[in-house]
């Protein structure tokens, strides 16, 4: 059996242009000292490469998964279906819908193969960049007390009155 330090978290997403919000996420795993790695799989673009990636993600140390994709977003959804990992969608904000079809596709899953769906766009990369760090600080206390500090830390951050 693998050690639990040495699995990461996997950041995935449809296309190179979902990387500038997919960047908040590596921003926060950063900011939490865990460890990811970052790549561009597409469902229908890339399906091979998708199959390959998601039968293999348990092999390849990876906790869980999050899954960045915009308009018919259908990759969190198919690789849930090949791999029982944990795997969190990131609606990408869409040029003609504004992300609402990416939030449907992906937070409509019927039943039998769920998706954790976040918020569209910036908000759901950091919010599933948070959750990954919950899922996996269940079994590592050094991830648990450092995102407690960053909760604190923000906690602290709100104003109690307006200046
Ligand atoms: C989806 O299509 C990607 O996740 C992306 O959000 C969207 C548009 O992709 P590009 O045309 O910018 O490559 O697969």
């Amino acid at each position: 059996m693998t050690k639990n330090k040495s699995k990461k978290i996997s950041i995935v997403m449809g296309s190179q242009s979902d990387f500038k919000t997919m960047i908040f996420c590596q921003n926060v795993l950063k900011k939490l000292d865990i460890k990811f790695e970052t790549k561009i799989i597409s469902a229908h673009r890339t399906p091979k490469r998708m199959y390959e990636y998601a039968i293999n993600a348990e092999k390849n140390n990876i906790s869980v998964i999050i899954a960045g994709a915009g308009g018919s977003a259908h990759l969190p959804g198919m690789i849930s279906a090949l791999t029982s990992l944990p795997v969190l969608g990131v609606p990408i904000e869409s040029k003609k819908l504004k992300g609402l079809d990416s939030l449907l596709s992906i937070a409509q899953m019927p039943k039998g193969i769920p998706v954790g769906t976040l918020a569209i766009g910036e908000d759901g990369a950091i919010n599933a960049a948070l959750l990954a760090a919950s899922i996996i600080a269940i079994c590592d206390s050094k991830v648990k007390q450092r995102l407690d500090q960053w909760r604190l830390t923000q906690s602290k951050s709100v104003k109690k009155i307006p200046k």
